[in-house]
């Protein structure tokens, strides 16, 4: 146990002792480092944001920001992790910090910590480019090619936003003495096996997927931990603790994402950011809803996997996948003791959702990974309806995939989130289109059928009506963006 350890600023650290459902901030805070604010505890302010060093194409590391209140501490178990005290001194300040002081961009300073760790992400990101021209940058893009996503999860009550985005635009970029930036040239820290009891509770993280089969087959009540984004909000704020929890994050059979003639294959472990990044565009429908995924320190650490293994309705990836028509791989230990020691079987998405929060996931089965069949449909779009533009839950998903060919309707699929008790696919709005003309009788026809599926209720987030409303007003406004013309109706 005295080997677990964890690497802050450059110094490793024992983590043993500490009880297993700890968070890396509250582990931090105990350990005097109180850079790390907690104004949330529920991934919404940023103000815990820390770097931890992660994998990059190239062999090397990337500094990741992640929110250290939901991630639990042994997760870092042989980790580094840099946070602010480690970005620079009062005597020898960052450039990060440099500018956020001289930009005006901290009051109070209580979001600075984080401000500048997830400044410090985008600081080193290693695609970070300038547009040629000044006129290339948008409203989101510092002419240094500052993405200002990357702040997307911080936020500010008392300084305004503006300072804080003129000190981003204004970084430049890391030169070749900073040792932060040199140790990205090296590979990642290597991910190790973690078996700890401490406090009445046990966190394991197995060192490969068949272990991690036969460790839920024998205790099926255990939790399953992915990037711990959903976890550590009921950890926090639910006050919920796992007396046995299985770490699959890191687990190379669910981390791999590859793309064949007929389909693609998503492990079920790599965080939304990391596909994002890998599929670079290659499922418009994915490359549309990931950026409005939450914020860059949630999609950072949420994957896909926990995404699905929550079973939420409202969660932004099913209604995109059930448009896809994408499979889900769910594997188990195989008790026969022969070959691999894994069952595998396939199941639509479209019947993996049976009630609220239920699925047909059985005790001892896990995501492996999701498939998506190729080819792609032709017309794709991803309408997320929420209070804010950013870092916000849905209150309505929509997802169309639909293939127009001479102007008729040939194929469709719509998936929908936040009007049912699970994610569903709008089979009624398909058949009223499917073979008709993609023309404005035909979907205002089928907006009203679209407005009638599910059963949405009324919360918090939106009424049942409005719900209803904005579902029939996305294929409008679907409609209104494509300039297909119909040719003539076919005998
Ligand atoms: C501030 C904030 C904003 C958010 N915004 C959004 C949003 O915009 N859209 C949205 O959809 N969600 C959002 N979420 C919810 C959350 O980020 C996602 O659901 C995320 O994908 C969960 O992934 P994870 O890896 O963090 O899951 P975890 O928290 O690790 O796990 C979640 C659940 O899934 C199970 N699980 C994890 N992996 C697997 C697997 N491979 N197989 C089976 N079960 C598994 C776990 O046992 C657990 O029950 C937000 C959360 C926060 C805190
Ligand atoms: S304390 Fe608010 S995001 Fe972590
Ligand atoms: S400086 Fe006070 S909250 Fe940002």
């Amino acid at each position: 146990m005295t080997d677990i350890a964890v690497t802050i600023n450059g110094k490793r650290r024992p983590l043993a002792g500490t009880e297993t459902n700890t968070t890396a901030l509250d582990w931090l805070r105990a350990n005097g480092l109180s850079g790390s604010k907690e104004g949330c505890a529920e991934g919404e302010c940023g103000a815990c944001a820390m770097l931890l060093a992660t994998p990059a194409a190239d062999g090397g590391s990337t500094w990741t920001a992640v929110n250290a209140c939901l991630v639990p501490v042994y997760a870092l178990d042989g980790q580094e992790v840099v946070t602010a005290e480690g970005l620079g001194t009062p005597e020898s300040m960052h450039p990060v910090q440099e500018k956020l002081a001289g930009a005006g961009g901290s009051q109070c300073g209580y979001c600075t910590p984080g401000f500048a760790c997830s400044m410090a992400g985008e600081y080193y990101r290693a695609d970070r480019t300038a547009p040629e021209q000044p006129a290339e940058c948008d409203a989101e893009h510092g002419p240094n090619g500052f993405d200002l996503h990357a702040l997307s999860g911080n936020l500010c009550r008392c300084t305004g936003y503006r300072p804080i985005r003129d000190a981003a635009y204004t970084l430049g970029s890391p030169d070749d003495e900073d040792p932060l930036r040199q140790r990205l040239e090296q590979p990642a820290p290597a991910v190790v096996a973690t078996d700890v009891e401490a406090g009445g509770s046990r966190f394991v993280r197995p060192a490969s997927l068949a272990e991690a089969l036969r460790l839920l087959r024998d205790e099926p009540d255990a939790l399953l931990v992915a990037g711990s984004t959903d976890w550590g909000v009921e950890v926090n704020i639910r006050g919920r603790r796992a007396p046995f929890a299985i770490a699959i994050e890191q687990l190379p059979e669910l981390r791999t994402l590859s793309i064949d003639d007929d389909r693609i294959e998503i492990g079920a472990a790599l965080t939304l950011s990391e596909i994002e990044k890998q599929l670079d565009g290659a499922v418009p429908l994915l490359g549309e809803l990931l950026p409005q995924f939450a914020s860059r320190l949630i999609r950072n650490r949420a994957t896909i996997g926990g995404n699905l293994g929550t079973g939420s309705p409202i969660g932004d990836t099913p209604p995109a996948l059930l448009a896809l028509g994408a499979r889900l791989v769910l594997v188990s230990a195989d008790g026969s003791g022969s070959g691999s020691g894994i069952t595998e079987r396939e199941v639509e998405l479209s019947e993996y959702f049976t009630g609220y929060r239920q699925t047909v996931r059985r005790p001892g089965e896990l995501i492996r990974a999701v498939r998506i069949p190729l080819p792609l449909a032709g017309l794709t779009a991803f309408h997320k309806i929420a209070k804010r533009r950013f870092d916000d839950i849905s209150s309505v998903a929509i997802a169309f995939a639909l293939d127009i060919e001479d102007g008729f309707v040939t194929a469709a699929r719509i998936g929908l989130g936040g009007v049912a008790a699970t994610p569903l696919r709008a089979y009624a709005t398909e058949a009223a289109l499917v073979g008709r003309p993609w023309d404005l009788d035909t979907v205002r026809e089928a907006a009203a059928v679209l407005g009638s599926e599910g059963t949405p209720m009324s919360d918090h987030r939106a009424s049942s009506e409005y719900r209803a409303l904005m579902l029939g007003n996305a294929l409008r406004k679907l409609h209104s963006t494509t300039s297909v013309e119909p040719k003539e109706v076919p005998a």
